[in-house]
């Protein structure tokens, strides 16, 4: 295997906003007397170059808006860059947003196999593997149940508990340890760090700068989609902390 993991060479990713605010007369005046509508382009990465080696943890911080889940979401390939290169190396397991790749109409259980196919495994492996991961989501009395029934905390348990159990190489984790109640982040915790024993990558948002201290090996803070640092989790995170004390000082 490749002892590059993630390799993100120059990658850039922008969105077309078109903004149509009809919220008051004026507005909507305004707009009818336009000759074009307004197109704003945001640039939610910009110009971002990275190397994530096998074995690495690497801890992604930054404010909101700051491009953190666009950056994961290019890395699961949900979507594409408008410039730069990716290369993965390995089986990904996408833990992005909350609830994205579950169908709230299907039980738990319908959920893990749709899940469980999309991620790579196969029915056997599933059907193998589906005692284990119920009781690691807790869900053992409502794996029968829709889960448009499941609190946000079920879901997260749900999906998490799919994920670890398809053998990933990479993990990607977007501020899934925000969701759980206190026992179930310790069981991600120890999970992760059974993962990180293994030689497995993982890249993790958390808005927890001590949970970033605990785990990461290493720390990237994106700001306006750039890389501001990166590096030593303990100097990215104090940087980062200084950074945004600032900002609030200034916000007073
Ligand atoms: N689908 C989208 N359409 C338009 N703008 C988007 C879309 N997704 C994200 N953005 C914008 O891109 C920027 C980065 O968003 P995001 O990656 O979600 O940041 P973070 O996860 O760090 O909070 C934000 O300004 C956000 O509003
Ligand atoms: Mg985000």
């Amino acid at each position: 295997m490749k002892d590059t993991a993630i390799l993100l060479e120059h990658v850039s990713k922008s969105y077309r906003l078109s903004h149509q605010p009809y919220s008051s007369l004026k507005g909507i005046l305004l707009s009818m007397f336009r000759y074009r509508r307004r197109i704003e382009v945001h640039q939610a990465l910009n110009d971002v170059s990275l190397t994530i080696r096998h074995g690495e943890t690497v801890g992604l911080i930054g404010v909101n808006g700051s491009g953190k889940s666009t950056l994961l979401a290019i890395i699961a390939r949900v979507i594409r860059p408008n410039a730069g290169r990716i290369e993965v190396n390995g089986r990904v397991a996408p833990l992005l947003q909350l609830g994205v790749g579950f169908h709230p109409d299907l039980t738990g259980l319908e959920n893990v196999y749709f899940n469980g196919i999309i991620l790579g495994l196969t029915r056997q492996q599933i059907a193998e593997r589906l005692p284990s991961i119920v009781r690691f989501a807790e869900l053992e009395e409502f794996i029968d149940t829709p889960v448009r029934a499941y609190s946000s905390g079920m879901v997260l348990r749900l999906g998490f508990a799919v994920a670890v159990h398809t053998d990933p190489e990479i993990i990607l984790m977007d501020e899934v340890l925000a969701v759980g109640d206190e026992a179930f982040q310790h069981k991600c915790l120890r999970k992760i760090q059974e993962f990180q024993h293994e030689g497995r990558t993982i890249l993790l948002v958390s808005h927890d700068m001590n949970q970033v201290r605990q785990v990461a090996t290493r720390t990237v803070w994106l700001h306006q989609g750039r890389v501001m640092a990166d590096g030593a989790p303990e100097e990215v995170v104090t940087q980062y902390l200084a950074f945004t004390e600032e900002m609030e000082r200034r916000a007073i």
